[in-house]
């Protein structure tokens, strides 16, 4: 796939194996985080798509996310201190990295 040099990415990063494999996925305008990976096949674990359950935690390890002023709920303190984002409802403006290891096994 061809990638336009502005176009929006989310790469995702296994950090948890040797290797560190990676995917890139495009974001359309206004598209969620899990919507981008959904329509991409990742199989990333979610249920309530309105960050209150808290299963599609994930860690971000570059870039901003935005809630668009949604609060995201199922996400502590701590877990948001540590870097943790619900990307039910986040979307982005420019490219991010996201640490697929907690779903992708
Ligand atoms: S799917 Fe429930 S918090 Fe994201």
């Amino acid at each position: 796939m061809t990638l336009e040099a502005d176009s929006i990415t989310i790469r995702l990063v296994d950090n948890s194996s040797e290797d560190r494999d990676s995917t890139t996925i495009l974001v359309h305008d206004g598209e969620t985080l899990l919507e981008a990976m959904l329509r991409r096949g990742i199989e990333i674990k979610h249920a309530c798509r309105n960050a209150a359950c808290g299963i599609c935690l994930t860690p971000l390890l570059e870039g901003e996310i935005d809630y668009q002023g949604r609060i995201p709920r199922g996400l502590s303190k701590q877990e948001e201190e540590d870097g943790y984002i619900l990307p039910c409802i986040a979307t982005c403006k420019h490219a991010i990295t996201l640490d697929s290891h907690r779903w992708s096994s």
